[in-house]
C-alpha cells in the first residue's frame, strides 16, 4: 500500500476533529531540571525504598489484579477520611476518570462545561467523546464568573461541569460560595477536581453531603506518586455504581495496587514532603516577586503562574531550556495566559537554579 493510499484512508476514517488535535505534548526531559509537570521532586529514603521493593517482590505478576483494588480503596479512605456512605472509583490517573465520566454522558447534544483557563483534558476528552464543550472565561482575578457560568447552565444544562479546586494553571481557589451556587443551579453532575488538595487547607468533601449531584475527584500524582497513575472519584453509590460499569476490568495493575497500599501506609512521609513544598512555595513566590519584569500570582498548588512582562516569553522559555531548566509555556493556550509560564515548586537547590537561570534572562 502506498503512503498516499494510507493517508487517504486516514482522512476517510479518522474523524476530522481528532485529526485537528495535537497529541498531548510531553517534551524530552533527560538531564533537565524538571519544573513543568507538577511532580513531587522528592524520592524515598533508602530503607523505605527497600521495604517497598520487598513488597513488590511478593506480587504475583502472572495473575490478574484484584479487580476492585479493595486494599487501595481502604487505604485511601483512611488517609483522606472518606465516609463509609460514599463509594470510590479508581482510575489509571484521574485522566481516566475524566474519560469515564465523559463516556457516561456522551450522547446527542450532550455538553461539558468548564471555566477557562483550566485543565486542558476536560476539553480534549469532551472532543474525543463527541461532546459539546463550553469554556467560560474566568474573571480578572481568575475566580469563576458566576453570572456567565449560570447563563450557560440555564441555556444548555450541561450534563457535566468540571471545577478544578485549586485551579490548574492559575493556582488559585475558586470561591466556595460560587461553587455552591453552580451545584444548586445545575441539573447535571458537578465534578470538583481536587488534584492539588494536598497543597491547600481547604477540602470539598463536605459538599458531597449537601449536593447529590457533586462528585469529588482526586489523584495521588501530585503528592509524589505520578509514576503510579492512580486517581479516584468519590461520591454517592448511585452515581459510582453506574460509572463502575465503564471502568475497564483490571485498570489498576498489580504493581500500582501493591505500591499504592505501601505508599498509603507510609503516607506521613508524603505529607512531610508536601508540607516542605508548601513552605518552599512561599519562599519561591517572594523571590520571584522580587525580580523585575515579572508578575507572579500566589498559589494554593505546587506550582506558580508567572507572567514575563518586559521580554518575549518565548525567549525566556528557551533561555531557561538552554540553562537546563524545563518549565511549561502557557502563552498561546488562552488569551488570559499571554506571556505566562508555569513553574513547579521543587527542592531548594532546584528552586535556586530556576532563579539563577531566570535572572539574567529578565535583564
Ligand atoms: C486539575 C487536574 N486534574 C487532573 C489531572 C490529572 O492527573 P492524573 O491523571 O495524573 O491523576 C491534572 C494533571 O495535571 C490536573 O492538573
Amino acid at each position: 500500500m502506498t503512503k498516499q493510499t494510507v493517508q487517504h484512508r486516514v482522512e476517510r476514517l479518522i474523524r476530522p476533529e481528532i485529526r485537528a488535535l495535537s497529541a498531548y505534548n510531553v517534551p524530552p526531559a533527560t538531564g533537565m531540571v524538571k519544573l513543568d509537570a507538577m511532580e513531587n521532586p522528592y524520592s524515598w529514603p533508602d530503607a523505605v525504598k527497600q521495604a517497598w521493593l520487598d513488597k513488590l517482590a511478593q506480587v504475583e505478576i502472572n495473575r490478574y489484579p484484584e479487580p476492585q483494588a479493595q486494599a487501595v480503596k481502604d487505604g485511601l479512605r483512611r488517609v483522606m477520611g472518606i465516609d463509609a456512605e460514599f463509594e470510590l472509583l479508581l482510575g489509571n490517573g484521574s485522566d481516566e476518570i475524566i474519560q469515564i465520566l465523559a463516556m457516561a454522558i456522551a450522547g446527542e447534544g450532550s455538553c461539558v462545561l468548564a471555566p477557562e483557563p483550566s485543565f486542558v483534558m476536560y476539553r480534549m476528552i469532551a472532543t474525543f467523546c463527541r461532546i459539546d464543550y463550553v469554556g467560560v472565561p474566568l474573571d480578572s482575578r481568575f475566580d469563576l464568573d458566576l453570572a456567565a457560568m449560570l447563563a450557560v447552565i440555564d441555556a444548555r444544562q450541561p450534563e457535566l461541569i468540571f471545577l478544578s479546586q485549586p485551579n490548574n494553571p492559575t493556582g488559585n481557589l475558586f470561591s466556595i460560595e460560587k461553587i455552591r451556587r453552580i451545584a444548586e443551579a445545575s441539573t447535571g453532575l458537578v465534578v470538583v477536581d481536587e488534584a492539588y488538595t494536598a497543597f491547600t487547607d481547604t477540602d470539598s468533601l463536605h459538599l458531597l453531603k449537601d449536593y447529590d449531584n457533586v462528585l469529588i475527584m482526586r489523584t495521588l500524582s501530585k503528592v509524589g506518586l505520578a509514576g503510579l497513575r492512580l486517581g479516584l472519584l468519590v461520591g454517592r453509590p448511585e452515581w459510582l455504581g453506574e460509572l463502575e460499569k465503564l471502568r475497564l476490568p483490571y485498570n489498576i495493575n498489580v504493581l500500582t495496587q501493591a505500591s499504592a497500599v505501601f505508599a498509603l501506609e507510609n503516607f506521613e512521609l508524603l505529607q512531610q514532603q508536601t508540607q516542605r513544598l508548601r513552605t518552599d512555595r512561599a519562599e519561591l513566590l517572594q523571590a520571584l516577586q522580587a525580580l523585575p519584569g515579572l508578575q507572579v500570582w500566589p498559589s494554593e498548588a505546587n506550582f506558580l503562574l508567572v507572567r514575563i512582562i518586559e521580554k518575549p516569553v518565548i525567549e525566556v522559555h528557551e533561555g531557561l531550556k538552554q540553562a537546563g531548566v524545563l518549565v511549561k509555556k502557557l502563552d498561546g493556550a488562552h488569551p488570559s495566559l499571554a506571556g505566562c509560564l508555569r513553574v513547579n515548586i521543587s527542592t531548594p537547590p532546584e528552586n535556586a537554579l530556576l532563579l539563577d537561570a531566570l535572572q539574567p534572562l529578565l535583564a
